[in-house]
């Protein structure tokens, strides 16, 4: 399931986030790619300790517990630690499949990828290309959103960045590991979650809502990992 989410970070948050990631020491974005990727990635990141990557990073995380279509979607157990990355000058990353384990580095912390987030920083209508194609059973999906906006996908997918050739596009990259790991069964939850707070919209106290609360509940019973 590939979900796109609007307005996680609101326009003065992404005005500060660009603020600072212009101001901040940026290197080649191989040192965090995997042994296949390398030969890939064509573009810069900001180091994960750096000041900058920290104070942002602790911005978007709270901002996505604050988010209920993010929590509905993700049912995050952990969020890695948000990177960032830059492409300028025809950089491109080619077409790839993310690690499936990350250690949070500098702590004894790993987490399993289990979906992938990306979040647009740089106004659209101010770069070229950039595009990020992402593949699933029913073809190639083009996203390119507003700043602020984030798309989160399956970690499983093979994808990549479409080179930027006019201006330079800033975003923020993380993994999330799932309460759910199965995206198939992630995808019934969400679908069951969004019809249940329908029909609580539509329909206040009708007595399903709380038969399928709990169906909804018992399947992630059934499928949780803590
Ligand atoms: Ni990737």
């Amino acid at each position: 399931m590939l979900v796109e989410i609007p307005d996680i970070l609101t326009a003065d948050e992404v005005a500060h986030a660009q603020q600072a990631l212009v101001a901040a020491d940026w290197v080649d974005g191989r040192v965090t790619a995997g042994h296949q990727s390398t030969r890939v990635k064509q573009n810069q990141q900001l180091p994960e300790d750096s000041p900058a990557a920290r104070e942002l990073g602790e911005l978007i995380v709270r901002a996505l517990q604050q988010n209920p279509l993010f929590v509905a979607a993700a049912l995050p157990l952990r969020v890695f630690p948000p990177l960032f990355n830059r492409y300028e000058g025809g950089g491109s990353f080619g077409n790839h499949v993310d690690n499936a384990i990350r250690q949070v580095s500098g702590t004894p912390l790993r987490l399993r990828t289990d979906l992938s987030a990306t979040l647009f920083l740089t106004d659209p209508a101010d770069y070229d290309g950039g595009d990020l194609l992402i593949d699933d059973t029913y073809g190639v999906h083009s996203v390119k959103l507003p700043a602020g906006h984030l798309v989160l996908y399956p970690s499983t997918s093979l994808h990549r960045v479409t080179p930027v050739t006019r201006g330079a596009r800033v975003s923020s990259f993380f993994w999330i590991q799932s309460l759910v790991r199965q995206d198939a069964h992630r995808t019934l939850l969400f679908d069951l979650d969004t019809a249940i707070q329908r029909l609580n919209q539509d329909v206040p106290d009708h007595p399903c809502a709380v038969q399928l609360t709990g169906v909804y509940h018992n399947l992630l019973r059934q499928w949780a990992e803590l």
